[in-house]
């Protein structure tokens, strides 16, 4: 099936990394233009040349999206490299998974500024430009923990339900532009090799440690498909809904969890 995505041009924050950089390689793939929006300037630009060799047209711009004046930078870069916007995957996200009781307060902050922050400062750095040009498909990367919670993710899953409540909320503001605001929510999906993944990831972390072999195959078990995800299981929904094969999809959650949530 044809996605018509070549010569389109997206943004992909977070994209040196893990479901970031299978988001990248899988629309490279569609031949399409592609801005890697990441704080990892090395990771960056190898997952770009990666794209390069699968079709796409890829570059890497060092942004931070907790910061405002970064990300409009990396907006007016990507403009001035491809000459529109048409795609927004605001992937970048993450936390340390810790007892609401026990996170210290700066953490706190660290994770709402990195995941409900982030977002709204990219979606709104795009919407001038997709407004006036009447086209635009906005995926934002959920989690399961923001539809039913999750222990020792409390203000990770608050982020993550705001994005969906906002994603709702925007959907209905934007429909009239021609812009569709959907959100992906991936379950458990931990990289296959650490080449995979950035510097900044948190896989190179305390939570790449927590997850042995072990505690993965138990978390499998409590997927009714009996795994675990894959990056590219949540690529593959997020270009599809980026296409115009999904123009009359808005305001959407999608779980691409092996059936770990059904609501
Ligand atoms: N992996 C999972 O199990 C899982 C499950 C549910 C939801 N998610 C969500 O999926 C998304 C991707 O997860 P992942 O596991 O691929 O993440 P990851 O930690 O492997 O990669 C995150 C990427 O974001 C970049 N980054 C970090 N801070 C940044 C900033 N301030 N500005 C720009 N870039 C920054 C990093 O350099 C890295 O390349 C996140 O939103 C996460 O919450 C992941």
């Amino acid at each position: 099936m044809d996605l018509y995505l070549a010569g389109k041009t997206v943004i992909v924050t977070g994209g040196g990394s893990n479901i970031g950089r299978s988001i990248v390689l899988t629309f490279a793939a569609e031949g399409a233009n592609i801005v890697i929006a990441d704080m990892d300037a090395v990771q960056g630009q190898k997952v770009a040349r990666e794209a390069d060799d699968l079709g796409g047209k890829a570059i890497a711009i060092k942004t931070d999206v907790t910061n405002l004046e970064s990300v409009a930078d990396m907006v007016k870069k990507s403009l001035d490299e491809f000459g529109k916007l048409d795609v927004l995957v605001n992937n970048v996200g993450g936390t340390i998974d810790q007892l609401f009781m026990e996170k210290p307060r700066a953490d706190m902050e660290k994770d709402v500024k990195l995941n409900f922050w982030g977002f709204i400062n990219t979606t709104r750095a795009v919407l001038d430009h997709m407004t006036e040009q009447k086209y635009g498909k906005i995926i934002s990367i959920g989690s399961d923990a923001g539809k039913m919670g999750e222990y020792r993710e409390a203000v990770y899953a608050g982020c993550k339900g705001g994005i969906i409540a906002m994603s709702k909320s925007l959907a209905r503001e934007l429909g009239r532009y021609g812009i569709n605001v959907n959100v992906v929510c991936p379950g458990l999906t931990v990289p296959d090799s650490p080449e995979q993944t950035g510097e900044l990831s948190m896989w190179k972390g305390p939570m790449a440690q927590a997850f042995t072999p072990e505690l993965r195959e138990k978390a499998a078990r409590a997927y009714p498909l009996r795994r675990i995800g894959k990056p590219e299981d949540v690529a593959s929904m997020v270009v599809f809904l980026a296409s115009d094969r999904a123009s009359f999809i808005t305001g959407q959650t999608i779980s691409v969890s092996g059936g770990y949530t059904m609501m």
